[in-house]
C-alpha cells in the first residue's frame, strides 16, 4: 500500500524535502526523494511533523458521492412510496391490490417474482414506485445511514383495530424523515369498521385529516374488496406533483439497495433503486463495502432493461457479493476504482468493528486490577 512519494508528501506539508528525509531517518527509515512511502509511514512521519494526515483515495467518497447537481439539469421523476403500518393491517394486501389493478395486461410475462420494489403505471399515466420490503428495521437502518429512500409514506391503518404500536412507530419514522403521510384507512368492508374513530385516534399523533383542517390526506379503502384503490393512487400522484420531485437523469447513477440476496443460480442479486442519474449495463458500481459491474437489469416480471432512470427499481446482476439493504451505490469510471473504494470501506468497517473489542479488553484489565 504505497501511494505518496517523499517529494509529494513534503510539498503537501509545505516542508523542505530534506527535512522530511531527515525526520524519516530519525525514525529509522532511509529513503530517497522519489521513493513511494508506505501509507502508515507517511501518516506517521506527517504526525511527527505536526500534520494530521489521513488516507484519502484519489476517488474519495466525497468526490464520488457529493457531486453538486446543476438545477438546470433536473427533470421530473416519479414518486417513490413506502407502505407502512401495523402487523396485519393490510400492507401486503394493499400492494397486491395496487399491482393487480394496475399492471398492464401485456406485462404479465410468466411468473412474477418478488423483488422488493416495483413500479406501476397508474390510470392517469404516471409511474409510482413502491418499496415492498422496508420493514421498520430496514427503514431505521437506512435512515441511520442518512439515506432518504421514500418520498411519500402510505400508512395503512385497520378500521377495526385502530392505531397500534407499529402505527405510531411508522408515524415517528415518517416525521423524523420529514416525509408526508397519506393514510389508508383499510378494511372498511368489515362490519366493525369505524373510519371516523381512526381519524380521531390519528389526530392524537399529529395526523389530522384535510377536511378537519389538517394536512393529511386520508382515504377509506378495502384492499381485499379493492375499494377506492384508484383514489388512493390518485392522491399519491397529486401529492407527488405538488412536491415537484426531480432528479438529473444525465449523469452517472446513484441510489440505494432495497434488498439483496445470494441466489443459488444467479449468484449475488441486488434490487437497487436508482435515485439520480441513469444506470446502464456495464456500469462499474461501488455498493457499500462491495463492488461490481452491471451485467443485467430486470424488473419483477423478468423484463430486461439496458438503462434505468431515476426512481426506477431494478434487479441487478454482476455484483461481487450481496450488499446490505440500505447501502448506497454509486457508479465510478473504472472497475479498479470500484474495487479500491470497496476495499478501503471494508477495511474501515473492519477497523470500526474491532474498536469496541479493544475497548472492552482495556476495561477488563482495569477491572482485573
Ligand atoms: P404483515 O405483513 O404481517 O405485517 O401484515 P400486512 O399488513 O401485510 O397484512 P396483510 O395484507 O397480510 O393482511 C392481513 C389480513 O387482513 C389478511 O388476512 C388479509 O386478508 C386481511 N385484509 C387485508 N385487507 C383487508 C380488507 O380490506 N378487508 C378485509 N376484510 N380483510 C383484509
Ligand atoms: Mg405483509
Amino acid at each position: 500500500n504505497e501511494l505518496v512519494t517523499v517529494k509529494d508528501l513534503s510539498e503537501k506539508m509545505k516542508l523542505k524535502v530534506g527535512d522530511v528525509i531527515k525526520k524519516l531517518m530519525s525514525m529509522g527509515t532511509l529513503v530517497t526523494i522519489n521513493q513511494r512511502l508506505d501509507t502508515d509511514i507517511a501518516i506517521l512521519v506527517a504526525s511527527e511533523l505536526g500534520y494530521d494526515a489521513k488516507l484519502v483515495s484519489i476517488y474519495s467518497e466525497e468526490k464520488v458521492e457529493n457531486k453538486i447537481e446543476d438545477p438546470a439539469k433536473l427533470k421530473p421523476r416519479s414518486p417513490v412510496v413506502t407502505i407502512m403500518g401495523h402487523v396485519d393491517h393490510g400492507k401486503t394486501s394493499l400492494l397486491d391490490a395496487i399491482r393487480s389493478s394496475n399492471v398492464a395486461g401485456g406485462e404479465h410475462g410468466g411468473i412474477t417474482q418478488h423483488i422488493g420494489a416495483y413500479r406501476v403505471l397508474t390510470q392517469t399515466g404516471g409511474y409510482v414506485t413502491f418499496l415492498d420490503t422496508p420493514g421498520h428495521e430496514a427503514f431505521t437502518a437506512m435512515r441511520s445511514r442518512g439515506a432518504q429512500v421514500t418520498d411519500v409514506v402510505i400508512l395503512v391503518v385497520s378500521a377495526t383495530d385502530g392505531v397500534m404500536p407499529q402505527t405510531i412507530e411508522a408515524i415517528n419514522h415518517a416525521k423524523a424523515a420529514n416525509v408526508p403521510v397519506i393514510v389508508a384507512v383499510n378494511k372498511i368492508d368489515l362490519p366493525g369498521a369505524d373510519p371516523q374513530k381512526i381519524r380521531q385516534e390519528l389526530s392524537n399523533y399529529g395526523l389530522v385529516p384535510e377536511d378537519w383542517g389538517g394536512e393529511n390526506i386520508m382515504i377509506d379503502i378495502s384492499a381485499k374488496k379493492r375499494l377506492h384503490i384508484d383514489s388512493l393512487l390518485e392522491m399519491v400522484l397529486l401529492k407527488a406533483e405538488m412536491m415537484e420531485l426531480k432528479a438529473n437523469p444525465d449523469r452517472s447513477a446513484e441510489g440505494i439497495v432495497v434488498e439483496a440476496k445470494l441466489d443459488p443460480r444467479k449468484g449475488p442479486v441486488a434490487t437497487l433503486l436508482v435515485q439520480t442519474g441513469t444506470l446502464k449495463i456495464g456500469d462499474n458500481l461501488v455498493i457499500g463495502t462491495t463492488y461490481g459491474k452491471v451485467r443485467a437489469m430486470s424488473d419483477e416480471h423478468g423484463k430486461r432493461f439496458t438503462e434505468a432512470v431515476p426512481s426506477t427499481p431494478v434487479e441487478v446482476l454482476g455484483i461481487n457479493e450481496p450488499p446490505q439493504a440500505g447501502d448506497k451505490f454509486v457508479v465510478v469510471s473504472h472497475e479498479s476504482h470500484a474495487r479500491e473504494i470497496a476495499q478501503s470501506r471494508k477495511e474501515k468497517a473492519k477497523a470500526a468493528s474491532l474498536k469496541p473489542r479493544h475497548h472492552l479488553s482495556l476495561l477488563d484489565i482495569s477491572a482485573g486490577n
